[in-house]
């Protein structure tokens, strides 16, 4: 029987792509799974699947009301933290929402869960608490200067984790994720994700645009990869908790190099978009040139193992959006 059976597993930010392929897992390990989402930037047929499990309960509402925090904390044993605004442009444009969702709100979430006597926190974190360090690959113990609201969001998180862990006893543990990618992430408005907004735009015919001369690269991680590091988060020993750890695949690939994978995936099933050719526009402020995350200290600590590869999770997320368009 698997060890998330019986067990009581809050997931704030459900609804949203990494929190709802979160959800679907700890369901079909018989866990019970209580989502607590605004659907702010989250989706309700992410639950869709969800919704037809005795096991799963919708909380609506927002992590900056306490109130609802802690009706969503009654019972729990663990909490998947995922609710927070993403995006660096969003965070430079709106700073205040960002902090507010993502430092308060996060905060609140944190507290209720030290109220509520849950077991374990396992938080979101990002690859963009990196800032300006030029170490590469990234090592958990050197971060530099935050380049973002939504960076200094994410570095405020680990801080206050720590803080919390060391006041209140709570078991925590931060996830750096590194670009995640894979089905149902949002293609669509201003801030999506490069991989999905290429992919949304090509299976429209319209040139991608790459900002900057596409030699920016990325450790692309796809999404089984960042649920099985939250599973594992989860059940590793105490030795691993009050800790921060990269989740990625540990490997680089540039922005020129993904438009020509994804084109030749994407052309097998539509053969028009190989004729699309890529446009170049200016680089985006706050963004760094390379990220690549080293993961010696997540396969020490969690026994994480990359389990599916960029090129195979590009192939299955063409096809999951293939056959969604
Ligand atoms: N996708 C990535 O590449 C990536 C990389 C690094 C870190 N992260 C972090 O992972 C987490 C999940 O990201 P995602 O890509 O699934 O984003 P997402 O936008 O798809 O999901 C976020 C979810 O949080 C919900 N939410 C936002 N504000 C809320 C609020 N005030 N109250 C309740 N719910 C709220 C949204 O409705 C949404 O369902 C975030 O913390 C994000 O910062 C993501």
């Amino acid at each position: 029987m698997s060890q998330f059976a019986a067990q009581r597993v809050l997931v704030t930010g459900g609804a949203g792509f990494i929190g709802s392929n979160l959800t679907d897992r700890l369901l079909a390990e018989g866990a019970f799974v209580r989502v607590l989402d605004n659907f702010s930037t989250g989706y309700r047929k992410n639950l869709a699947e969800a919704q037809k499990s005795e096991r799963f309960e919708l909380v609506e509402g927002d992590i900056r009301d306490r109130a609802v925090c802690d009706a969503a904390m009654e019972g729990i044993d663990y909490v998947l933290h995922q609710a927070a605004l993403g995006s660096v442009p969003r965070s430079i444009k709106d700073p205040a929402t960002t902090v507010g969702v993502n430092v308060f709100g996060f905060t609140n979430v944190l507290h209720s869960a030290v109220e509520h006597k849950v077991k374990r926190f396992v938080f979101a974190s990002s690859s963009s608490v990196y800032g300006d360090e030029k170490t590469l690959p990234k090592v958990e113990e050197r971060t530099g200067t935050a380049l973002s609201p939504y960076a200094i969001s994410k570095q405020s998180n680990e801080t206050i984790a720590l803080n919390f862990g060391t006041l209140y006893g709570i078991e925590v543990i931060g996830l750096r994720y590194f670009n995640v990618f894979g089905q149902r992430q949002d293609p669509d408005g201003a801030y999506a994700a490069v991989i999905p907004k290429f992919i949304g735009r090509m299976l429209s015919h319209e040139a991608p645009v790459i900002n900057g001369d596409g030699s920016y690269s990325r450790d692309f991680t796809y999404i089984d990869n960042v649920v099985e590091a939250n599973c594992l988060a989860l059940l590793a020993g105490r030795e691993a908790c009050f800790k921060m750890y990269n989740v990625s695949c540990g490997s680089e690939l540039d922005l020129k190099s993904l438009y020509g994978i994804l084109r030749e995936e994407l052309s097998k099933y539509d053969p028009a978009v190989a004729e699309l050719e890529a446009v170049y526009g200016e680089c985006r402020a706050g963004d760094i040139p390379h990220s690549l995350g080293s993961i010696a200290r997540a396969e020490k600590y969690l026994g994480y193992r990359v389990k599916v590869q960029v090129a195979e999770g590009l192939q299955r997320t063409c096809k999951w959006f293939y056959s969604k368009c």
